[in-house]
């Protein structure tokens, strides 16, 4: 984003606020980890402490706003739930300092999550560095043995959780996915930086699924699978001012892997940039029987560098052809428009709608979209499928409704 500036200004701004202006009326009550035990040394395991402070946090009813201040410092943590029926206080944890994992990657390795946050409400992270030390696990995994690697943990998890803010955090090098928003309600991400290799295995950004209402705002996102992936039961999702790249792109799907299965309704993706990237756009289903359907998707305004597959709906999505009977997919795709997109394609079909013989693709919409093939030498094209749609103004390459 190449704007750390306003996040640490927002921060010092909020600082000076929370204790200077909520302070005195004693609505507050502040929970710094080093009293509860943290060092921020880099060696001692504070992960007792941060829980500590937060089930002090979570059981104080006589103030509106409880906050976890963590220092500057490296903090040497291990997996943690947070969770609790903290329904009388709101809580912010305050983060100056870098979290880090421990050097052993099966500790982690071994737990679904690193930070989990269960059943909660009204919590909001704002800043802070999150280090997962995932090399050594890709490592594993790149060697071959498999089965004889951990599977990974997702490096922040917020379930079944409400009214939830992340803002200024960065996460490196998670062992699986960075960000997971699972069962929840009202959840704002802004000005999340995520950095990981573009090798790295299963590392998606920013995960949604079974939520409604999110945005994802001013947020960079440089990893080695889906920058954002969006499943099955997604509502109501707002994603604006974002950059993608290395990595796969914004991604709706996998759906169909369950023949009961949510909708995706009403996802907006506005500004956007990807750099690099294997996907730009994508909507992709496995080809298997399902209720699950997307409708009311909203591509507005991207700009595509050098991209694999810039606009792309594969409804015969199927890794190493494995475990996929030849069947069309169940999943409905309907009013999904494109508008303002343009940039380049690194390969020749720049928009490709490979739908659904048993659930055609419909109301699909095309407007001032123009993308080159990168190589010169040969223009770009467009692929249809049992796709209907109309174009608008300019299309280029040239729709194939
Ligand atoms: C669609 O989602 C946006 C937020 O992304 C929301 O403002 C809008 O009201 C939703 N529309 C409908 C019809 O629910
Ligand atoms: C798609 O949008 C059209 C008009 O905007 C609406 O009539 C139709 O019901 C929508 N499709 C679905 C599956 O909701």
């Amino acid at each position: 984003m190449g704007k750390p500036l306003h996040i640490s200004f927002f921060l010092s701004f909020f600082f000076t606020f929370v204790f200077f202006i909520l302070r005195p009326s004693s609505a507050t009550n502040v929970y710094n980890v080093i009293s509860f035990g943290a060092k921020g040394d880099g060696l001692t395991d504070s992960t007792k402490a941060f829980t500590d402070a937060w089930a002090a946090a979570c059981a104080c009813i006589a103030s509106t706003t409880s906050i976890i201040f963590v220092p500057r410092g490296r903090y040497l943590l291990r997996p943690a739930v947070f969770s609790g029926q903290c329904t009388r206080t709101s809580i912010i944890i305050l983060i100056k300092g870098t979290l880090v994992a421990p050097s052993d990657y099966r500790i982690l390795g071994k737990a679904d999550n690193w930070f989990s946050f269960e059943g909660v409400s009204g919590v909001s992270i704002l800043g802070g560095a999150l280090d997962a030390r995932g090399h050594a696990l890709w490592a594993c995994k790149a060697a071959g043995n498999q089965q004889h690697c951990p599977s990974g943990a997702t490096t922040l998890s917020f379930t079944n959780s409400n009214n939830i803010m992340i803002k200024g955090v960065l996460s490196v090098n998670s062992q699986m996915f960075h960000i997971v928003i699972n069962g929840c309600n009202n959840v704002h991400l802004q000005g999340i930086s995520i950095k990981a290799p573009g090798s790295s295995p299963n590392t998606d950004g920013i995960h949604v699924q079974l939520s409604a209402n999110i945005a994802i705002v001013r947020s960079i996102i440089r990893t080695g699978d889906d920058c954002i992936s969006i499943g099955p039961g997604t509502r109501n999702l707002w994603i604006e001012r974002v950059k993608c790249g290395p990595g796969h792109g914004i991604s709706i799907g996998s759906l169909a892997k369950d023949m009961e299965e949510e909708g995706v309704e009403n996802v907006t993706v506005r500004t956007a940039v990807f750099t690099g990237t294997q996907n730009g756009l994508r909507i992709k289903s496995w080809p298997r029987p399902s209720k699950g359907f997307v409708n009311g998707v909203h591509f507005r305004g991207a700009v595509m560098d050098n991209v694999q597959y810039p606009i792309v709906i594969d409804q015969n999505y199927c890794p190493g052809d494995e475990d996929c009977p030849s069947q069309e997919s169940g999943v409905k795709v309907s009013n999904v428009s494109y508008k303002d997109i343009e940039g380049t394609s690194a390969t020749e079909v720049a928009i490709k709608f490979h739908c659904s013989a048993t659930d055609p693709c419909t109301f699909l919409r095309l407007e001032d979209v123009k993308l080159s093939y990168v190589n010169d030498e040969r223009v770009a094209r467009s692929f249809c499928r049992y796709a209907n749609g109309k174009a608008y103004g300019l299309v280029q390459p040239d729709s194939c409704f």
